[in-house]
């Protein structure tokens, strides 16, 4: 057996986003030890590149908005499969959360008398998306490591967990911390923790084209967490965000945030028309993002996109001044990769993988997984999105439920009795790495590009059973082959080593996600498919996976009901006009 070395602590927590560092500092807040682990540098994990802001009804802007509409607005628009119980708890505490973030420093922007200022994001009622310019995400992270680093919490960064560590004892899982390796020497650690905050991201790096870059959100969570006993549900609710960027090739599915729409933006197609007209003739290009992914997809398949295979999305109107004080990102994003001044010319976009609205089951108010002394966060979690995230609602929500589990997760370490750290388990994982860490035949790059062109080809936009089916086909032969990885430190380090994981996670998750899409025979939402194009009012339900005698097994679960207090304002839902609002 290789060395390691063991690190104890009382709350450890996989991911160094904003879910898992708010989640630190709750849990330090209450008096435990902890360990933040992040698979890249602090300060650059995905939350950096969220754009266009976070919800929050604060009211500052159109002082008629309220949690309940708020709740209303999500809940509606995720097609009535998100958790009532976990979206309330969301709508309610997100206010707090971000005053909490601007006591801390954070630099949202203000109204001209010094509220906060809020944008219109597509489908919400009112004005409640805090901003600041187009990189509010890098802003809430960079705050939130600042208190981090304040509170002297430590984070090692370039660290991959490789697997979490799980006891049985008489039925029951208890989770008592985790494997890693470091990326640059290879140096293996065992975590020994009371309890585990999961906050590790989704799975959307796993398509073609995605807003995620390289190396992060390859399913790593997921995998870890179906690999602990956990439960993913929705897994087949997989957000397009309308547009990415279509070229260069290496950059193509970078975000272009939904706030140039929040703008004015306009997007047309190769034939000069304004087709959102012809989509939704009442919210235009500020409607749901399920709703404009799948126009722009239909524009592009039926022949009417651009020379690149995307649609033109123009903001040039507003005028040069405007774009440098709101987008400034998109600005220099385009300049800089194409040469382009979007001040003076169309934006070529088209629909990109965004965000894992699926993943780990938790319980609403806890966020603990089923598996004692686990707890996830963030987006490698479902329960707030349903079948279609509004945008901002993800900065929100790494927030609320990053500070819950990580209060919980204290909570449970302070009541701990006893725990069994059992030395078979964690020999099991020094196997596990001993052995990946082999030569083989193939080489895990090409492996997960196949993997990304299945997900791109057969589990997009526009699904079918005969295209699920197919990629389902082949992605079964890619897991075969991922038997055979070739890992061998270098000069690089050990990326080979978390690269191969990376492909084990992207696998894992590609197979909940194609299963659970074979599954659900209907569209609804972010699920569209082309042979069952109508909503079924008896698929109110969540699609859940779990392994069961080594293989993903699929069950159906209902939706729990609205609480009375919400009935009447969803049943009074209605979708306000665009025309004449002031946008921003
Ligand atoms: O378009 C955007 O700025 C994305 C925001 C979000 O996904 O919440």
């Amino acid at each position: 057996m290789k060395e390691y070395r063991t690190k104890i602590c009382n709350v450890l927590i996989i991911g160094s986003g904003g879910a898992g560092l708010r989640a630190a500092i709750a849990a330090h807040e209450s008096g435990c030890e902890v360990m933040v682990i992040g698979k890249r540098v602090r300060n650059d994990a995905h939350t950096t590149l969220a754009a266009g802001g976070i919800n929050a009804a604060l009211g500052t802007v159109d002082p008629d908005d309220d949690w309940i509409q708020h709740f209303v607005d999500t809940y509606q628009e995720g097609y009535h499969i998100g958790d009532p119980e976990t979206v309330e708890i969301l709508v309610k505490d997100a206010p707090n959360r971000v005053k909490e973030l601007v006591d801390w420093g954070a630099p949202f922007a203000r109204t001209e008398n010094g509220d906060l200022d809020q944008r219109y994001f597509g489908a919400h009622t009112y004005r409640r998306t805090c901003y600041a310019g187009d990189y509010t995400g890098r802003a809430i992270l960079s705050t939130l490591v600042s208190k981090v680093e304040e509170l002297q919490i430590p984070i090692i960064d370039m660290t991959y967990v490789s697997r979490l560590l799980v006891n049985t004892q008489n039925g029951q899982k208890q989770c008592f911390g985790a494997m890693a390796f470091d990326i640059n020497s290879g140096a293996r650690t065992v975590f020994l923790s009371d309890s585990v905050v999961l906050a590790a991201g989704g799975h959307t790096r796993i398509w073609r084209r995605s807003s995620s870059r390289r190396d992060e959100n390859t399913g790593d969570a997921m995998r870890l967490a179906l690999n602990a006993g956990c439960r993913l549900s929705d897994m087949e609710m997989v957000q397009f965000h309308p547009t990415g960027m279509v070229h260069p090739e290496s950059l193509a599915g970078t975000l272009v945030t939904e706030a140039v729409r929040g703008e004015g933006g306009r997007l047309t197609n190769s034939l000069g028309e304004r087709y959102m007209e012809n989509y939704d003739s009442v919210r235009m290009e500020l409607s749901t993002r399920d709703r404009v992914a799948l126009a722009n997809y239909t524009e592009i398949s039926e022949g009417r996109g651009t020379e690149n295979n995307g649609v033109f999305l123009d903001i040039s109107h507003v005028g040069k001044e405007i774009i440098l004080e709101k987008l400034p990102r998109m600005y220099r994003q385009f300049m800089e990769s194409q040469m382009l001044d979007i001040s003076k010319h169309p934006m070529e976009v088209a629909p990109t993988a965004h965000y894992s609205m699926g993943g780990v089951m938790v319980d609403p108010e806890t966020h603990s997984t089923g598996v004692n002394g686990l707890y996830a966060a963030g987006e490698c979690t479902s329960g707030v999105h349903g079948a279609n995230r509004l945008g901002g609602n993800s900065l929100a929500e790494i927030l609320v439920f990053g500070k819950i589990a990580g209060d919980e997760a204290a909570e449970f370490s302070k009541n701990l009795d006893l725990q069994t750290r059992n030395r078979k388990v964690i020999r099991d994982a020094v196997e596990e790495l001993d052995t990946l860490t082999t030569s083989g035949e193939q080489l895990a790059r090409p492996l997960q590009r196949a993997v990304r062109d299945i997900m791109w080809n057969y589990c997009g936009v526009l699904r079918s059973e005969e295209g699920l089916a197919r990629g389902l086909d082949e992605l079964m032969k890619i897991k075969d082959a991922s038997a055979d990885v070739d890992v061998r430190p270098s000069a690089e380090g050990f990326s080979d080593l978390a690269l191969a994981l990376d492909l084990l996670g992207s696998i894992d998750s590609a197979e909940a996600t194609i299963r659970s899409a074979i599954e659900r025979r209907e569209s609804r939402g972010a699920h569209q498919r082309s042979d069952f194009t109508e909503t079924d009012s008896n698929e109110v339900v969540n699609y859940v996976v779990e392994i069961k005698d080594g293989e993903q097994s699929i069950s159906r679960s209902l939706v729990k009901p609205l609480s009375d207090e919400l009935v009447a304002p969803v049943n009074n839902y209605r979708v306000l006009e665009v025309d004449g609002r002031l946008l921003e």
